[in-house]
């Protein structure tokens, strides 16, 4: 491997040098024609390769296969540098060559850039060693999960296609995102979601003035609702129409976990599955990178979690087939993944697979379990699909299928204030990790709320006030 020394003209306009140990590509002396061509292609179909043109398209008409977009990659290549990529502000337009978007929107949440954290104290109690285990903490994006990153690039695509009205069909963390880009950028918002959906993720969609359409069914059901109003109404469903570009944004969080690396890929990738989109397009972004030159390349395996209670792609990956069967009636306290029918599943089995990864089955009570560790160990709250993530990385430690010494950077994608109640799921007879004392307070009105989602039957309750003098305070046990 050779070690290039590489100038380029920062956005301020002053030059900027930076060491890259990267081979020179083939061909990128006479990239000065590559460098005035445009990024991006078009739209290609992933089944038939069929070409389509840029535009608010996501099915092929020939094949009904999804569409995908096509990028330049000599082009790219060209034109981004690492020196040009640090000298930006924090936030996905960083990687503005990577993404399909011709130019930052002029408006828009701060999306990205979110900390990779280790994480020693959780490492160590599941197996692996000092230093090896970093979280990639996305609860920390402008409405507390990873959905803010593809709705970014379908906002800024609805605009450039000239819709009104943003959309939506979630499974509760893309109704917060989309009603707040649609906020942020002047733009109406509609999210469906179902109606038995965590009250916390509704009351969030509702803070950015969206209208919320709750539907009596499941995910999947209010997907191919949203098809139809796609069609009918002329809106932009970030995840349904403008999915293409949508997908595209998860791709974010590989460019940055690169960075934030020194320039270089993990041994390990770990991240939660609800339609393999997030899972197959971080695998996509890290080939991305490869491409334009960034980084090395290494392979990295992708190891996916899904909750047990609706887990099509763990079993179809457990099954040594291709088929995914859908999961119709999800049964699982991790409403953010229950998606029966997952529009990525094959792509997603094909990864884990032909990576040497795998796709985990995880218990509730060990999503739980892996929500209160990462609290206790870390000072991280997550939601409900990081928890999955974190209990389907330790039963593939414990399963000999991730080494001590590895290098494994886990995605938690969601913040925990969302599914407040999730982390005290399986507790029921068991004691609490932070010396509460437990009730079975919620009993009933989880019941009667009980719908799709899995009741949480108990959760801690305060010990009772005491007065506020230190005889009180020693009185009550706690010196
Ligand atoms: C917090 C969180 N993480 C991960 C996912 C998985 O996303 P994907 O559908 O891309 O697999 C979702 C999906 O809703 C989510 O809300
Ligand atoms: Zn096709």
């Amino acid at each position: 491997m050779t070690t290039e020394a590489t100038t380029s003209i920062t956005e301020t306009g002053k030059r900027s040098g930076s060491l890259m140990a990267m081979p020179v590509a083939a061909g990128s002396v006479g990239s000065v024609e590559a460098a005035l061509r445009p990024r991006i292609v078009g739209l290609r179909c992933r089944n038939c390769e069929r070409p389509e043109a840029t535009g608010p398209s996501f099915v092929c008409p020939a094949c009904f296969g999804p569409l995908e977009v096509v990028y330049d990659r000599e082009a790219i290549r060209a034109q981004v540098s690492r020196s040009r990529i640090e000298a930006r502000a924090p936030g996905i337009w960083r990687y503005l060559e990577l993404l399909p978007v011709e130019a930052p929107p002029a408006r828009g949440l701060a999306v990205g850039s979110t900390p990779l954290i280790r994480a020693d104290r959780f490492g160590a109690e599941i197996g692996l060693a000092p230093g090896r285990l970093l979280l990639k903490d996305d609860t920390r994006n402008p409405t507390l999960s990873f959905k803010d990153r593809v709705v970014a690039i379908a906002a800024a695509r609805a605009v450039d296609f000239g819709f009104d009205t943003l959309a939506c069909a979630s499974t509760g963390n893309l109704a917060g995102a989309t009603a707040a880009a649609a906020a942020a950028i002047g733009l109406r918002a509609v999210v469906f979601v179902p109606a038995d959906l965590e009250p916390a993720k509704i009351d969030h969609a509702l803070s950015y003035g969206a209208t919320v359409v709750p539907v009596a069914g499941t995910y999947d059901d209010i997907n191919r609702l949203s098809l139809e109003i796609a069609d009918e109404e002329g809106w932009a469903f970030v995840n349904v129409n403008l999915r293409p570009f949508y997908s595209e944004g998860s791709k974010t969080l590989a460019f940055e976990i690169a960075e934030q690396l020194g320039w270089r890929l993990p041994d390990v990738l770990a991240a939660p599955i609800a339609s393999g989109s997030l899972f197959t397009k971080v695998a996509r972004g890290f080939d991305d990178l490869v491409a334009a030159g960034l980084v090395a390349d290494k392979p990295v395996r992708f190891i996916g979690s899904q909750p047990e209670g609706c887990s099509p792609v763990a079993q179809g990956f457990a099954s040594g087939g291709d088929e995914i069967v859908p999961v119709r009636t999800p049964n699982t306290i991790v409403r953010s993944l229950a998606i029966g029918s997952p529009a990525d599943g094959r792509y997603a089995v094909a990864l884990a697979r032909r990576t040497g990864g795998s796709i985990q089955a995880v218990p509730d009570e060990s999503t739980a379990a892996a929500i209160r560790r990462l609290g206790r160990t870390e000072g991280l709250f997550a939601e409900t699909a990081g928890g999955v993530t974190l209990g389907g990385l330790e039963q593939a430690v414990r399963g000999g299928l991730v080494g001590p010494d590895e290098e494994v950077v886990a995605l938690v994608t969601g913040n925990g204030v969302k599914t407040p109640d999730a982390k005290w799921f399986g507790l029921e007879g068991g004691d609490a990790d932070a010396g509460t004392r437990r009730a079975d307070a919620r009993a009933a009105d989880a019941r009667a709320r009980g719908g799709l989602a899995r009741p949480i039957l108990a959760r801690p309750i305060l010990a009772r006030p005491i007065e506020p003098s230190y005889a009180a305070f020693t009185r009550a046990g706690l010196a």
